[in-house]
C-alpha cells in the first residue's frame, strides 16, 4: 500500500501506452516456455534479483528483461552490474527470441559460458564482459548468426579462438581482451572448416590484446577492409608484420606493441591515408617493444597519425623520422626511444601545432639542438636524455619548454643548468594526476554529507552515478589539459542515449590519472538532473550505452573499457519518491524513436515495481496499521515523506520558515533539496492530532480533489507520532486560510 502512488504512476505510464502504443503490458501473460526457463533462471538468482517475483516475467515486468508485446517471449535480458552469482544456467539457452543478452560486469558470476547460448538462433548482441567466467570460448557460439557484437573482455577465458565463431557474417564487434586466451589466431587458411576471424565480412573491432596468443598476425586480417581497430598488443605474436595489412584502408589504431614480432614495419601501411576525410586515416601505430629490424620506412602519405610508438626494437641505425610532418597538424605524442637514431633532431618538429611530447632518450642525435622561435602551443614534454647533442641554439624570448637533455655533450657546459626550464639534472616527470578545474567552485556551497558532490556547472550537491574508464591507447603527457577532457565531455554527451537524456551540465569529466602501465584512468561523473540521486531508469540507460559502445569516442580516448559503474546514489539512498522526473523529460525528448520509447518505458515500469517493492518495505502506514485493522489508505498520486525527509526540508523545523501559525500547529516552507521544490507543510501540534483512522481519510479526500481554489495535496508523513500534510506552496497570502480547517 505504500507502493500505492507507484502503483498509480504505473497506471498512467500503462495508459499512456495503451493510448500511444495500443499495447496494454498489463494483459501479458508470459510465453510458456520462456516462463518455465526465466523461472530456472530466478532460482539460480532470484537472492540478487529480489524483484523477481511470480512466475510471469513479462505479466510481472522482472527487472532488466523486455519481452514481445505480441509474441509474451524475452526479448531483451539486461543485468548490468546487479551483483548477479553463480553460474549462468544453460536452461538461458532456450529463450528463443532473445536478442540481446548483456550480463556485464557482475564479478561474482562464475563457471563457464554454456555452450547452450548457441541456440539463441536470435541473438543479435552478447555481452558478458567483466564478471569472472573461466573455462573455453564455446564453438556453438558460431552458430548465432546473427550476432552483431560479442564482448567476452575481462574475464577469465582460456583456450583457443574457436574457428567456427568464423561463421558470424554479420560480426562488427568482437572483443575478448583481458582473458588468458592462447594458441594461434584462427584463419580460414589453417582449419578444415574454412572460418576464421578474417570470415566477417564487415567487423570493425578486433580487440584481442592481453592475452596469450601466439604464432604469427595472420595475412589475412588485412582482408578486413572495414577494420577500425586492430589491437593485438600483449600477447605471444611472433614473426613479421604482414604488408597486407596496408589494405585495411579504415584502420584507425594499430597496436601491436609488447609482442615478440620481428622484420622490418612494411612500407604498406603508408596507404592507410585519410585523404583529407575527417576520422580516415590511421591515427595510432603502436609497434614498440617488438624484435623489429631494419629502419623505418618513410610512411609520408599517412596524414593524420596522432600517436606513434616505435621504442624498444632492434632497428638499425637511422634518421630521425622526418616524414612525420606529413602529420603535423595531428600529431600529438612521439615515442622514439631506443631507436637507434643517428643525426640531428630536424628543428621543425618542435612547432608541430598539436604535438605535445617528445620522447626520443637513448639514441644518437648529434649535433646542434636548435629550437625554433615558435613552438607548438601545446608542447609539455621534450624527452632527450643519453643522445650527443653538443650544442643548442634558442631565441632568447621563446616560451620554453621542459626540454630534457642530462646525459648530452651539452650538459658538460655549467650554463646550462640554470638556463630556465633547460633541465640537465634530474628530470622531472610529467604529471600523473589531473582534476578538471571546479568551474564555479568557489561560489558554490560546500556539501556537508560526504557521499554528496557539488556538481560544478549547477552548484547542486547531489549523488553522481561515475563510470571509471581506462582508456587503452593513450600517453599523458599533457594530462593537465583542460581542453582535452573538455573535449571528453563534450564526446560523452554526444552519444547515442546520451544526449537524448541528459543535458551536458549533469556530465562531469574528472581525476584523470596515469596508472603503472601507463594507462589512463578517467571518472565520468553523471549528475540527477532532478532530486539527489540518479534513479534506476537513467542509471540503466548510462550502463547500456557503456556496455554495449553507444558511447563513442574518438582519439585519443579510444579504445576505452569500462573499469566500473557505481551509482553513489544507491549505496545510500534516502528514498526519492514519486515517478523518476527525468524520466518524464526522457519520454518527451525520446518519442521520436519508437523503439527507444518501448524499451525505455518497459525500463522506467520495471524499474517502479522494483522500487514500489522497496518502498513497502519502508511503509509510511506502518504505525496506522500497528493501531488498526482497516483498509490500507487510498491515496492518489499523494507521496508520502518520512519525518527525516520533512525535518531537513524545514531546516529542522526552524522558526524562520513559519509561515502561519493556528490551534491546528504551525505551517512551516519546505524546500527539497536538490530540487528546490517548495512546499507548506502543515504540522498537527499535540491536542489538535486526529484519530488514524481521520488521518487517513483526510489524505485520502485532498489528495482526489483537484480543484482551483484549493491547494494541491503533495504528500503526508505520518510517522513518529507526527501527522503532517504536505501542500503545494503559494506564496500569497491567502495560503494559510486555504489551510486552515478542513475544506
Ligand atoms: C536472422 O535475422 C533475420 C532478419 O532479422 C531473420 O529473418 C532470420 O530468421 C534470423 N536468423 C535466424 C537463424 O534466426
Ligand atoms: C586517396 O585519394 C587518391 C587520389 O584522389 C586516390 O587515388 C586514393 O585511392 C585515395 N585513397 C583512399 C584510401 O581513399
Ligand atoms: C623501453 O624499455 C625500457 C626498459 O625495458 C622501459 O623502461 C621503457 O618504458 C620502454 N619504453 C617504452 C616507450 O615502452
Ligand atoms: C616535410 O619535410 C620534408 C623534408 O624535411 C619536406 O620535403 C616536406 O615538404 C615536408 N612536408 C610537409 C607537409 O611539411
Ligand atoms: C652525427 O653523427 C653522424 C654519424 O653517426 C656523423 O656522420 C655526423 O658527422 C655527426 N654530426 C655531427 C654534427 O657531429
Ligand atoms: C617545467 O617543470 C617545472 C618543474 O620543474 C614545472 O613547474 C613547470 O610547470 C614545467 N613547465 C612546463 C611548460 O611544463
Ligand atoms: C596537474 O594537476 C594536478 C592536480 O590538479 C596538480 O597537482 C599538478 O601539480 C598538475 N601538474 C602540472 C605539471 O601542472
Ligand atoms: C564543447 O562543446 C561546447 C558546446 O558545444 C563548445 O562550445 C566547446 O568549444 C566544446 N569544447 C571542446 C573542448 O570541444
Ligand atoms: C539506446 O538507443 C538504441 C538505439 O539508438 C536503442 O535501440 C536502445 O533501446 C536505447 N536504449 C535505452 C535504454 O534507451
Amino acid at each position: 500500500m505504500a507502493g500505492r502512488p507507484m502503483k498509480i504512476w504505473f497506471k498512467r505510464i500503462s495508459a499512456l501506452l495503451c493510448l500511444s502504443l495500443v499495447w496494454a503490458p498489463s494483459a501479458a501473460v508470459t510465453d510458456p516456455n520462456d516462463a518455465r526457463v526465466m523461472v530456472k533462471l530466478q532460482q539460480t538468482w532470484g537472492s540478487v534479483l529480489t524483484t523477481w517475483t511470480g512466475n510471469d516475467p513479462c505479466g510481472d515486468k522482472w527487472v532488466g528483461t523486455l519481452c514481445d508485446a505480441n509474441t509474451n517471449q524475452v526479448i531483451y535480458m539486461t543485468l548490468i552490474n546487479l551483483g548477479l552469482e553463480g553460474e549462468i544456467p544453460p536452461e538461458i539457452g532456450s529463450l528463443p527470441a532473445l536478442s540481446n543478452l548483456d550480463l556485464s560486469f557482475n564479478d561474482k558470476l562464475k563457471g563457464s559460458i554454456p555452450s547452450e547460448l548457441g541456440n539463441l538462433q536470435n541473438l543479435k548482441l552478447l555481452s558478458l564482459q567483466q564478471c569472472s567466467l573461466t573455462g573455453f570460448i564455446p564453438a556453438s557460439l558460431g552458430q548465432l548468426v546473427n550476432l552483431t557484437y560479442l564482448a567476452l573482455n575481462g574475464n577469465k577465458l582460456t583456450g583457443p579462438i574457436p574457428s567456427a565463431l568464423g561463421a558470424l557474417s554479420k560480426l562488427k564487434w568482437f572483443d575478448v581482451a583481458y582473458n588468458r586466451l592462447s594458441g594461434s589466431l584462427p584463419v580460414s587458411s589453417n582449419n578444415a572448416a574454412k572460418l576464421g576471424l578474417d570470415t566477417w565480412p564487415v567487423i570493425q573491432h578486433y580487440h584481442l590484446n592481453n592475452n596469450e596468443f601466439s604464432g604469427s598476425i595472420p595475412p589475412e586480417l588485412g582482408g578486413a577492409t572495414e577494420c577500425l581497430h586492430l589491437l593485438l598488443e600483449y600477447n605471444q605474436f611472433t614473426g613479421t608484420i604482414p604488408d597486407t595489412l596496408g589494405n585495411m584502408k579504415s584502420l584507425q589504431i594499430l597496436s601491436l606493441h609488447y609482442n615478440q614480432l620481428s622484420g622490418p614495419i612494411p612500407q604498406s601501411l603508408n596507404k592507410i591515408v585519410s585523404n583529407g576525410t575527417a576520422y580516415l586515416g590511421l591515427h595510432q601505430m603502436r609497434v614498440n617493444n617488438n624484435m623489429l629490424t631494419g629502419v623505418v620506412p618513410v610512411l609520408d602519405a599517412l596524414d593524420s597519425l596522432e600517436f606513434v610508438d616505435f621504442s624498444n626494437n632492434t632497428f638499425d641505425p637511422q634518421p630521425f623520422p622526418s616524414w612525420l610532418n606529413a602529420s603535423a597538424n595531428t600529431i600529438q605524442t612521439i615515442l622514439v626511444e631506443f631507436s637507434n637514431l643517428i643525426g640531428p633532431l630536424p628543428s621543425d618538429i618542435l612547432s608541430y601545432p598539436s604535438l605535445q611530447g617528445l620522447y626520443a632518450k637513448n639514441n644518437q642525435l648529434n649535433g646542434t639542438l636548435n629550437i625554433p622561435s615558435t613552438l607548438g602551443r601545446r608542447l609539455r614534454v621534450v624527452s632527450l636524455e643519453n643522445n650527443k647533442l653538443d650544442q643548442l641554439t634558442f631565441a632568447t624570448n621563446a616560451n620554453l619548454p621542459n626540454i630534457s637533455l642530462n646525459g648530452n655533450p651539452t650538459c658538460s657546459g655549467t650554463g646550462l643548468v640554470t638556463a630556465g626550464p633547460l633541465l640537465c639534472g634530474t628530470v622531472v616527470p610529467p604529471a600523473t594526476l589531473w582534476n578538471s578545474p571546479l568551474v564555479a567552485s568557489s561560489t558554490c556551497p560546500v556539501c556537508d554529507d560526504p557521499l554528496l558532490t557539488s556538481n560544478p556547472y549547477t552548484c547542486r550537491c547531489s549523488k553522481p552515478l561515475i563510470v571509471s574508464l581506462e582508456i587503452r591507447a593513450f600517453t599523458a603527457p599533457t594530462i593537465n589539459d583542460t581542453d582535452l577532457w573538455e573535449k571528453m565531455r563534450n564526446q560523452t554527451y554526444s552519444s547515442k542515449n546520451i544526449t537524448t537524456f541528459f543535458k551536458i551540465d549533469q556530465i562531469w569529466v574528472r581525476d584523470a590519472s596515469i596508472n603503472n602501465e601507463k594507462k589512463v584512468l578517467v571518472r565520468i561523473y553523471f549528475f540527477p538532473l532532478i532530486g539527489e540521486t540518479i534513479d534506476e531508469v537513467t542509471e540503466t540507460i548510462i550502463k547500456v550505452a557503456f556496455t554495449q559502445q553507444l558511447v563513442s569516442y574518438t582519439s585519443p580516448f579510444k579504445p576505452e573499457m569500462v573499469k566500473s559503474i557505481i551509482n553513489s546514489g544507491a549505496i545510500s539512498s534516502h528514498g526519492s519518491h514519486g515517478f523518476p522526473k527525468a524520466a518524464i523529460i526522457g519520454i518527451a525528448v525520446g518519442a521520436g524513436g519508437l523503439l527507444v520509447l518501448i524499451a525505455f518505458l518497459v525500463f522506467v515500469a520495471v524499474k517502479l515495481k522494483r522500487r514500489a517493492e522497496e518502498e513497502r518495505k519502508k511503509n509510511p502506514f506502518a504505525d496506522w496499521e500497528k493501531a488498526q485493522d482497516g483498509d490500507a489508505p487510498k491515496l492518489k498520486g499523494a507521496r508520502w515523506f518520512t519525518f527525516d525527509d520533512i525535518k531537513m526540508m524545514t531546516n529542522n523545523f526552524n522558526e524562520d520558515n513559519v509561515l502561519g501559525e493556528g490551534g491546528y500547529g504551525k505551517v512551516y516552507k519546505a524546500i527539497e533539496a536538490g530540487t528546490g521544490a517548495t512546499f507548506a507543510v502543515k504540522r498537527a501540534q499535540e491536542g489538535s492530532k486526529q484519530g488514524a483512522l481521520e488521518f487517513k481519510n483526510e489524505i485520502e479526500l485532498l489528495s482526489r480533489v483537484h480543484h482551483n481554489n484549493l491547494v494541491g495535496l503533495v504528500g503526508f508523513c505520518y510517522q513518529k507520532g507526527e501527522q503532517m500534510l504536505v501542500y503545494e506552496y503559494m506564496p500569497n497570502g491567502t495560503l494559510t486560510q486555504n489551510l486552515r480547517g478542513k475544506q
